[in-house]
């Protein structure tokens, strides 16, 4: 039904382009309307379905702390406030790009150095990915992405832009993983539907699956979209979350190598970051779009005037990041608590008979509820998460909301980090082993008598 006014606004503003109504966005919304609270509301919902890093942020604080002059609002740092108030060039402050330049090396492992003049910033990824669509498609072209991916990218690169997303299917059978033959049938594909394919965009690590992708995927994938000459945008931003072996590569390693550096393009790479994963600050929306093309740099840097960061938390960063002891402990400690949460979280789960897609990074488990489903479709998935978040009351996202192939997996979330209280996955069981699990096994999807879901008891 309309709204009132409604039919007064432009189609951007009537569309349902921001996807708030997808599972994803609902789950939030069933989070935020009853919000779990250990002791002011212990029944509410607990919150696995943002993916927030909070878990080194005692480490921030105490660098901020110790260093009072990075901030202009203490007496030690307000002799700068003028200045930086005062500072508005779409460039930003050189030691902030200086500072993120160098954050970028060094969560690849220093084997890649960033141009901090090729360094042009944005509200978050969000931002980014936005500006980057714009650049390079007009409305109706398209962008490939891999499944299952964030489900944000349907608003950020789609809404505004008219852009559109279409998918290349990825499997369990091979954990995922991005192969030659997928992208080829997309691509083929979208010819068929008369759709020009501008570019590919990739996650690596991925969200929502915590794996990273190997050597031979990213040069596979270089090769890809040089023969077709295609843009591949590659978003980073979970490239410091990376907690074991293997190490993450970046895009920008694989475009030195030797023999993949014959055959690149390099007008046609660009990556996305952002401080929101790797230092926990999505609330600063430090994004960052890294071009190899300048033509792209320098229109990005033009339409960053719609999104720019703030000189306050650019200047404050910019202290930060330039501090290298405070950076490499940081870098290293949360990877540390992050193997740690993640080992925790997955024996918990491991002790009530879920399993989890192996990974090494990211904020999150991809979980494999298929033996939960009476028949694996789509509606028993949505069915399914109507039960986990109504009864068990546990915001956790459904497979589908990331495009995901296969109905039965579900994206994760540390509840001890999502949830702000000290927490072991043992209240997770707890959830599932209260008296809600009465009413999860009386619910039409409830797991076979023999499941160790029923059994849990931690
Ligand atoms: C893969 C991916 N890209 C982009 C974003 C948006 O990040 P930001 O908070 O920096 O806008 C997210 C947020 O969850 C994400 O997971």
């Amino acid at each position: 039904m309309e709204q009132a006014g409604e039919s007064l606004l432009s189609k951007i503003a009537r569309g349902d382009g921001h996807g708030e109504n997808s599972p994803y966005f609902e789950g939030w919304k069933a989070y935020e309307h009853d919000p779990f609270h250990p002791v002011k509301n212990p029944n509410g919902v607990i919150q696995m379905g943002l993916a927030e890093n909070q878990l080194s942020c005692d480490l921030v604080q105490q660098w901020i702390t110790s260093n009072p002059e990075a901030s202009i609002c203490t007496a030690e740092g307000v002799h700068e406030f003028k200045d930086i108030a005062n500072f508005q060039d779409y460039h930003g402050l050189p030691l902030f790009r200086q500072g993120v330049a160098k954050l970028m090396g060094r969560t690849r492992g220093n084997r890649v150095r960033f141009d901090p003049d090729r360094i042009v910033m944005s509200g978050g990824a969000t931002g980014a990915h936005e500006v980057t669509a714009f650049c390079l498609a007009d409305p109706g072209e398209a962008f490939l992405v891999p499944t299952p991916y964030y489900p944000g990218f349907d608003r950020d690169l789609r809404w505004r832009t008219g852009v559109q997303l279409l998918p290349v299917i990825c499997e369990s059978t091979n954990n995922f993983k991005l192969t030659k033959k997928a992208l080829e049938s997309a691509l083929e594909k979208a010819k068929q539907d008369n759709i020009t394919v501008k570019g590919l965009l990739i996650t690596n690590p991925s969200n929502p699956l915590g794996t990273i992708m190997d050597r031979e995927t990213l040069k596979m994938v270089v090769k890809f979209i040089n023969h077709h000459h295609i843009h591949l945008v590659s978003d980073e931003i979970y490239a410091a979350t990376v907690f074991t072996h293997p190490g993450f590569t970046s895009i920008a390693e694989i475009i030195e190598e030797e023999d993949t550096k014959m055959e690149c393009d390099r007008n046609l790479i660009h990556i996305v970051y952002s401080l929101s994963k790797d230092m926990g600050f999505p609330g600063f929306r430090v994004g960052i779009i890294y071009s190899y093309n300048d033509n792209v740099v320098n229109c990005a840097r033009k339409m960053s005037s719609f999104g720019l960061v703030s000189t306050q938390t650019q200047h404050l960063i910019a202290a930060m990041l330039s501090d290298d002891e405070f950076v490499e402990h940081f870098l290293a400690e949360s990877a540390r608590r992050l193997a740690k949460r993640y080992g925790i979280f997955c024996r918990g789960l491991a002790k009530v008979g879920i399993k989890c897609l192996q990974s090494n990074a990211g904020l999150f488990l991809w979980m494999d509820l298929r033996p939960l489903l009476k028949k694996q479709t789509f509606e028993e998935e949505m069915a399914l998460w109507r039960v986990i978040i109504h009864k068990v009351k546990i915001n956790v996202s459904p497979g589908s909301s990331f495009h995901c192939c296969e109905p039965g997996w579900f994206r994760n979330k540390d509840v001890a980090v999502a949830s702000k209280k000290p927490c072991s996955p043992r209240n997770l069981m707890l959830s599932f082993s209260s008296m809600r699990i009465d009413d999860f096994l009386m619910s039409p999807h409830s797991p076979i008598p023999q499941s160790p879901l029923v059994k849990a008891t931690t």
